[in-house]
């Protein structure tokens, strides 16, 4: 039997790529090995938002083309958001590789590999929705549910919209219809994917829908007890989205709800088309209705021409929302967008790191603070499998996303209810609620 080994870069999207991959690996009739060595396939799924993604996959690369200097009949193929940046410039960078393909041509491996072509491939159209394909799912109670896409937006620091095109969402039935099918597979928890969520629908001809509907019809599938989604914009977060949030028995209580800078000269400067105020106010209208939810973030340090004022405006807003955790990027100039072509305000990399700093200590205090609310609480826990640290304990997952570690007895996809007892910024700590359990 033919082997693969598929290494994942990048976001959740890139996962689910990587998951579908594998899927449609599998249905040709290759298996899974944990080999780099032993494989027939090797394929990375690659990511480009900042250059650090970038290197590390290179040097990932080396590897394989040391294990192709061996077995001259591997295949290496390369996918996702790097591959499509450079298109077929792939091939003359790196002669090792055969196929090439960007996020919306996953499908395309088929073709490849069913095909008698010695030559190199790339593959890097933009289709739109790709339609259904089968996956190979990492985690059996939980799954990932793509309802569109590429980006219609501007931000003017990201590559994504370049390599993963035009926003085209994927038409409702079929959204409905694939958590049908993974509830009737085990699945409790699904995330619903796309690079804005909340701008889902607009474009669906004849029959436009909204996000809040999806949620709305997702929440009415039999067996999903949990639903989350990423990432929405702030500009899209509309009432009914956090309205779903306070009616929706099975839409958690917790919203990603990207930053990116505080300031709002510097969000203009980003074009993410909202300012301070606007931010704060869909923040004050997530806490009116659903007081008791997890927020988090995404945050970048050091756009160009960022003074310390505005990143004292960064800070205040972290210091006011209290976010439960927040990812924390620097300012990575991307080819081929807006804000590379900058020259004026460069921030010298030392202040970067500086401001990175104190940036994460105020997050983590925050978010240390703001976990201590759990403190006392029964939590719903959805059990993940053993504790990294400790496997004579458990870990899963609350509906806030918090990760717990507890001692308890449930079984990996059941839902149990935890007694928290600690909490630091990142996990909590507890015990299964005997009294709860005995009760359901
Ligand atoms: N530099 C640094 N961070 C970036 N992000 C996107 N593009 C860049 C860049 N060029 C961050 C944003 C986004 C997250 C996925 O990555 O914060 O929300
Ligand atoms: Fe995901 Fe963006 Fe990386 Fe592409 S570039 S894999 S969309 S994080």
């Amino acid at each position: 039997m033919k082997r693969y080994h598929v290494t994942t870069f990048g976001c959740q999207m890139n996962e689910h790529d990587s998951e579908r991959m594998k899927g449609m690996l599998e249905s040709l009739g290759y298996e899974q090995t944990a080999e780099q060595a032993d494989a027939d396939v090797i394929l990375f799924n690659t990511c480009s938002i900042r250059e650090t993604a970038d290197s590390r996959f290179v040097a990932h690369l080396g590897h394989a083309k040391r294990v192709k200097r061996e077995k001259p009949s591997t295949i290496i193929g390369v996918g996702g958001c790097w591959a499509q940046s450079l298109k077929d410039e792939v091939f003359t960078q790196f002669p090792f590789v055969d196929v090439a393909f960007g996020p919306g041509q996953v499908h395309k491996l088929t073709e490849f590999l069913t095909s008698d072509s010695l030559t190199a491939q790339g593959y890097f159209e933009f289709e739109g929705f790709a339609g259904d394909l089968p996956d190979k799912r990492t985690r059996e109670h939980q799954g990932w549910v793509q309802i569109s896409v590429g980006c219609n937006c501007n931000c003017s620091y990201c590559i994504v919209p370049q390599t993963r095109g035009r926003e085209a969402s994927r038409p409702f039935a079929g959204v409905v219809a694939e958590c049908e099918r993974l509830a009737g597979e085990g699945v409790r928890e699904v995330t619903l994917l796309g690079q804005n969520v909340n701008a889902y629908g607009r474009d669906l001809r004849p029959d436009r829908a909204t996000f809040a509907q999806l949620l709305h019809a997702v929440d009415a599938v039999e067996g999903i007890e949990r639903i989350r989604y990423t990432s929405p914009h702030p500009k899209d977060m509309k009432e009914d989205v956090i309205l779903a949030h306070a009616e929706l028995a099975s839409v958690c209580e917790h919203i990603h709800l990207p930053l990116q800078s505080g300031s709002s000269r510097i969000l203009k400067a980003m074009r993410r088309t909202y300012d301070q105020v606007r931010y704060l106010d869909r923040v004050a209208l997530i806490r009116e209705h659903v007081p008791d939810c997890a927020l988090t973030t995404d945050i970048i340090v050091g756009f160009p021409g960022e003074t310390e004022e505005d990143f004292q405006m960064t800070l205040d807003v972290c210091e006011e929302v209290g976010y439960d955790s927040a990812f924390t990027f620097v300012f990575s100039p991307r080819r081929g967008t807006e804000a590379a072509l900058i020259t004026e305000g460069i921030v010298p990399h030392e202040v970067k790191v500086e401001r990175m700093q104190r940036l994460v200590e105020v997050v983590q205090r925050r978010a240390h603070e703001r976990a201590q609310r759990f403190v006392g609480r029964s939590v719903e826990v959805l059990v993940e499998g053993t504790s990294r640290t400790d496997p004579s304990r458990l870990r899963g997952r609350t509906r806030h996303n918090k990760t717990v570690n507890f001692a308890g007895c449930g079984v990996p996809g059941e839902l149990v209810m935890v007694d928290v007892e600690r909490a630091t910024s990142q996990t909590l700590a507890g015990a299964e609620s005997l009294l709860a359990r005995a009760g359901r």
